[in-house]
């Protein structure tokens, strides 16, 4: 089937490059003329564990191409709209700006029984309000969400484990049979697949990133309590979590969550709920956010203690930049916010990652970044774990203690095991044990 992606960010180039490796014809629409080069030369604009292989199979196969020019969307069956809807510069909700401006520039090319499919993560009720601009052309319009974590993303997109699509009444089953041609692979491995309406399918985005956030601002508030009573919250999240209506996973406590999504899904859902006037209904999610924020705090005064509160001057190595492993997105990074913050505090801070460096040096270049995990331990006085790569979790604590210039260490990840280190003869701090 001819398929066009509008938006190749993280979500679209994903998107594109995965439906053209399941054989349809794809082209990727964006009005970034660097990252379509870039793509479109095989190279992948972030770090993707197996997006740089489909990306060029698919260049190769012919099937795949990217323009910046919107009318090459003409003629494809499905339109996917899978542009960003970043956090609002007032820190508030949505800012729908690249749907609308997408949308707009789309629907000159839209052909009777198009299918629009929206993929970006909106505010409730755009489906609709975009359904009503839509229906002039002869097109119709889906919403179909996303569920990609980072650094899975080419699995979650092949192999995801349900599918969405919320449809009109009107034009829902037609518009259904359409998805399930699009996914037939996934259909026919047994992928579950819900049709609902418009709303629904908006909610469901929103509402498992809140589940998710909140989740893990659970364990975080059990991380304070813990704190308070010397509790141990990993083995307190071992314990709850065989229970299988609880579930062991996300409920790692630590520095907390980031990144493109989480962070932004829930605020922009306060804020929704609020316009609708059911702010009450989810005021639990600003708790969810400050407990988070919390969390970074902690670290900055653990490392703060370590020097009888007086940071200034001291070396401290902060390992870990990218809001979680994997992955070189440093986007609302608790890793670089603990780094940020210390070097606010006069910290003489030298921040290690293996893939995220780039990034945060675009964003932060005060900061001073090291070449290599070693560079970064030399001399160090605290060292923060910031960020659960392999790489730190495998750090053998009597080789470490060597490269230093005092032990002690936080572990913000809670990856290492405090006997081991302690043993070794380090200050070992975790989160909540
Ligand atoms: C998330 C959702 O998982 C995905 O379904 C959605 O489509 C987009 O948002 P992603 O942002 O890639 O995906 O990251 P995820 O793996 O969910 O982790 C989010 C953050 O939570 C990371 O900063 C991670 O370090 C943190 N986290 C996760 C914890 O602090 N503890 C946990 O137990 C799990």
């Amino acid at each position: 089937m001819k398929l066009s992606v509008i938006g190749c960010g993280y979500l679209g180039a994903v998107h594109a490059a995965a439906m053209a490796s399941l054989g349809h014809e794809v082209v990727g629409v964006d009005v970034d003329a660097a990252k379509i080069d870039k793509l479109a030369a095989g190279e992948t604009p972030f770090f993707e564990p197996g997006l740089g292989e489909i990306l060029q199979a698919g260049l190769a196969s012919g099937r795949l191409s990217f323009t910046t020019d919107m009318s090459a969307a003409a003629g494809a069956k499905v339109h996917f709209i899978a542009v960003g809807t970043p956090q609002r510069k007032d820190g508030t909700g949505a800012d729908m700006t690249y749907v609308n401006s997408s949308v707009e520039a789309l629907l000159p090319h839209l052909g009777e029984g198009d299918l629009v499919a929206g993929k970006s993560t909106v505010p409730v009720g755009t489906a609709q309000r975009l359904s009503e601009l839509v229906a002039p052309t002869g097109a119709h319009l889906a919403w179909n969400p996303e569920f990609l974590r980072e650094g899975f993303a080419v699995k979650d997109t092949v192999e995801p484990d349900r599918l969405v699509y919320g449809v009109s009444d009107t034009t829902g089953e037609t518009d259904t049979a359409t998805l399930d041609e699009v996914y037939a692979t996934a259909i026919g491995a047994g992928t579950p697949r819900l049709v609902t309406g418009y709303a629904t399918a908006e909610l469901v985005k929103v509402a498992a990133n809140s589940f998710l956030a909140t989740k893990i601002s659970f364990i975080n508030a059990m991380a304070e309590i813990a704190e308070a009573t010397g509790a141990d919250v990993t083995q307190l999240a071992d314990a709850i979590g065989h229970d299988n209506r609880i579930g062991r996973r996300f409920l790692n406590a630590g520095v907390g969550f980031g990144g493109g999504c989480l962070p932004k899904d829930i605020r922009a859902f306060a804020a929704r709920a609020e316009e609708l006037g059911k702010g009450e209904s989810v005021a639990f999610l600003k708790q969810v956010d400050e407990i988070n924020l919390r969390r970074r705090q902690r670290v900055v005064d653990l490392v703060t203690h370590s020097f009888d509160d007086h940071v200034n001057g001291h070396r401290v190595a902060v390992l870990g930049l990218a809001f979680k492993p994997d992955s070189d997105d440093t986007r609302d990074s608790p890793a670089l916010d603990v780094a940020v913050r210390l070097k606010g505090l006069g910290a003489d801070v030298i921040a290690y990652d293996p893939e995220a460096i780039p990034n945060a040096r675009r964003a932060h270049p005060q900061l001073a970044y090291a070449d290599s995990l070693d560079d970064a331990l030399q001399g160090a006085e605290t060292v923060v774990i910031a960020t659960e790569w392999k790489a730190f979790r495998a750090l053998d604590p009597v080789e470490t203690a060597q490269k230093v210039a005092r032990p002690t260490i936080i572990d913000g990840r809670n990856i290492l095991s405090p006997a081991d280190w302690r043993d070794a003869g380090w200050t070992y701090h975790g989160m909540g044990r």
